[in-house]
């Protein structure tokens, strides 16, 4: 059954953030990504990066389904492993087995605005178990940087965001930047990325 879902959105990003990975993701091993959504993503990169072992997770089931369902579609089954049940609040993460400790980089898209504040503390905590020193952890979305929108749209954006859920809203870099600072991360780079998004990369430092 072709359970896929298409987040027009990943049509018009993948290239640009497909370039930042370029730069930053290691030549080979596991790649967790955060909230994965649809699935686009993943078989993007999972076919960009053919030396890349791309695991994907979300905690929603739709997702989850067309995830794995655009895996088979791209006929990726044989390399990529099946999405698997993840939100960032619910620790240990369940991670099979064969993969703890041997994560290398770690990438979220869109997650952290779209949350509760709660999900950025949990995103780092955890990534902080699981990469080892100088392993990247990559955001993408919308910030504010000095705790000012970049744009007009991203200041209606994020009024829209609260009035959905008041816990909700686009995060000011700083706040994450120190959240990542208590977890033994440093933002390495913030890269500016086409509509108002920023790619955020960070590297695991030792306490
Ligand atoms: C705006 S969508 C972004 C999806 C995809 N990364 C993209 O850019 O198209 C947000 C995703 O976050 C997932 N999500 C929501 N709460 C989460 C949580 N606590 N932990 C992990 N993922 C979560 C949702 O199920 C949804 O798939």
């Amino acid at each position: 059954m072709d359970e896929r879902l298409f987040f027009p959105a990943t049509l018009r990003n993948r290239r640009a953030i497909g370039e930042v990975l370029d730069k930053f993701l290691p030549q080979h091993g596991i790649v967790l990504e955060i909230a994965s959504g649809s699935g686009e993503h993943g078989v993007t990169f999972q076919k960009r990066f053919p030396n890349i072992l791309w695991q994907t997770s979300d905690p929603d089931p739709s997702c989850r389904k067309s995830i794995n369902s655009w895996i088979m579609h791209e006929a990726l089954a044989e390399k990529m492993p099946l999405s698997i049940d993840l939100s960032v609040e619910k620790t240990p993460w369940p991670l099979p087995n064969k993969y703890i400790s041997k994560v290398s980089a770690i990438i979220c898209i869109n997650l952290i605005h779209i949350a509760h504040w709660n999900c950025t503390k949990f995103l780092f905590k955890e990534s902080e178990k699981h990469l080892k020193r100088s392993s990247t952890l990559i955001l993408y979305g919308p910030f504010k940087i000095n705790n000012s929108h970049t744009s007009e749209s991203n200041a209606i954006f994020d009024m829209s965001l609260r009035s959905r859920n008041k816990h909700w809203g686009i995060r000011d870099l700083d706040a994450v930047d120190e959240v990542a600072e208590i977890h033994s991360f440093k933002r390495r780079n913030l890269i500016k990325m086409p509509a108002n998004n920023f790619c955020l990369v960070f590297s695991r430092t030792s306490k």
